[in-house]
């Protein structure tokens, strides 16, 4: 089975091929630039980046393939969630590709495909417990077969990607600020402050917001816009270090609270945080102190992604699990 994953859903046009027999063919991915100077993702901008880009990312995935369009079975689309307009693009494309082309169509829900990115590299493996941690969300699920997933925790309020680039826009830092806080607490001291450590010990879901407010306050407090910058100036890098400790420590040990409550010895983690270096290397060390096994998506397939999309169509096609051209797009996981 050949099939095409096209993911939209944000501000990453991403097409990919996985077959059955030589599993991921090709992975192109354009990430849109045009948000940084706005701080944030600008959802009718991204709409339109998608519509520029979307083409030419589909035909250089197939090419690199070495594939015509009429030779894919089978078009993954990412339905939702994410934002309307973006996901319209990938979905009213797809469903052109597929009346134009004779493929069959396969709506993916964009949260189930970053946690079965942990499969382009890895044999499946039941049941797992997976921390998934992206911009938009931030949930612990308990997967004892395929696609049956029990929802142990989710946040309250922030997601913890979203805790990472709202921080560091406080610290001055350009969007998305994630992946630059990761290479600042590289260098800092993890033990410089201790931030709060949102419902530490309390169940499953998880908080971020008290965070946020606390680095702030904790910047407030050094002074007036000079004094704060010349803190900033030789600490940075600590703050990074202190924030990403007070985040991570929370995800890694309800990740482990859960592992004692469902006696699930396989642990993944999925999402764009799980590309977070103090992350992996928390994970890393719990799996080995209790000796579970513990999966990581490549760094390519932690980020949005068409490779993941293209997986989990795979999944749910082999399952017979095939849309029609009523396939709507949705904003937002039903609660
Ligand atoms: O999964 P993803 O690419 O998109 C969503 O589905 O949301 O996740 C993007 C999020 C952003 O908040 C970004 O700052 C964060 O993942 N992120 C990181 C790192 N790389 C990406 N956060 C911390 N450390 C990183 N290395
Ligand atoms: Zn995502």
């Amino acid at each position: 089975m050949i099939v095409l994953g096209i993911e939209s859903s944000c501000d990453e046009t991403a097409a990919a091929v996985y077959t059955t027999e030589g599993g991921l063919r090709s992975n192109v991915v354009a990430s849109q630039t045009i948000h940084t100077r706005f701080g944030g993702v600008v959802p009718e901008l991204a709409s339109r980046a998608h519509q520029q880009t979307i083409w030419g990312t589909v035909a250089q995935a197939l090419d690199e393939a070495g594939l015509k369009p009429d030779e894919v079975d089978v078009v993954a689309v990412t339905q939702g969630p994410g934002l309307m307009g973006a996901l319209l693009v990938g979905l009213c494309f797809a469903k052109g590709f597929v009346l134009a082309n004779g493929n069959r169509l396969v709506g993916v829900n964009h949260m189930d495909a970053h946690m079965y990115a942990n499969f382009i590299d890895h044999e499946p493996v039941y049941p797992f417990l997976c921390l998934t941690v992206s911009g938009g969300h931030t949930q612990l699920t308990y997967v004892p077969e395929p696609f049956e997933h029990r929802l142990l925790g989710k946040t309250r309020d922030d997601a913890s990607g979203e805790a990472f680039d709202k921080i560091g826009k406080i610290l001055g830092l350009p969007y998305p600020a994630g992946p630059v806080m990761d290479k600042r607490a590289q260098n800092g001291n993890p033990r410089f402050h201790a931030f709060p450590q949102g419902l530490l010990g309390e169940g499953f879901d998880f908080s971020f917001s008290g965070l946020k407010t606390s680095v702030l306050y904790y910047l407030q407090n050094k002074g007036d816009e000079a004094a704060q910058a010349a803190f900033l100036a030789s600490h940075l890098d600590d703050v990074c270090a202190s924030v990403s400790h007070a985040i991570t420590e929370v995800l890694v040990k309800k990740l482990e609270a859960a592992m004692d409550e469902t006696g699930c010895r396989t642990l993944m983690l999925a999402g764009g945080v799980s590309a977070n270096s103090m992350l992996r290397a928390k994970a890393a060390k719990l799996a080995e102190r209790r000796r579970a096994k513990m999966l990581i998506p490549k760094m390519a397939y932690c980020t949005d992604n068409a490779a993941m999309i293209a997986v989990t169509g795979h999944m749910l096609a082999q399952r017979g699990a095939f849309s029609d051209m009523r396939l709507k797009p949705f904003a937002r996981l039903k609660a």
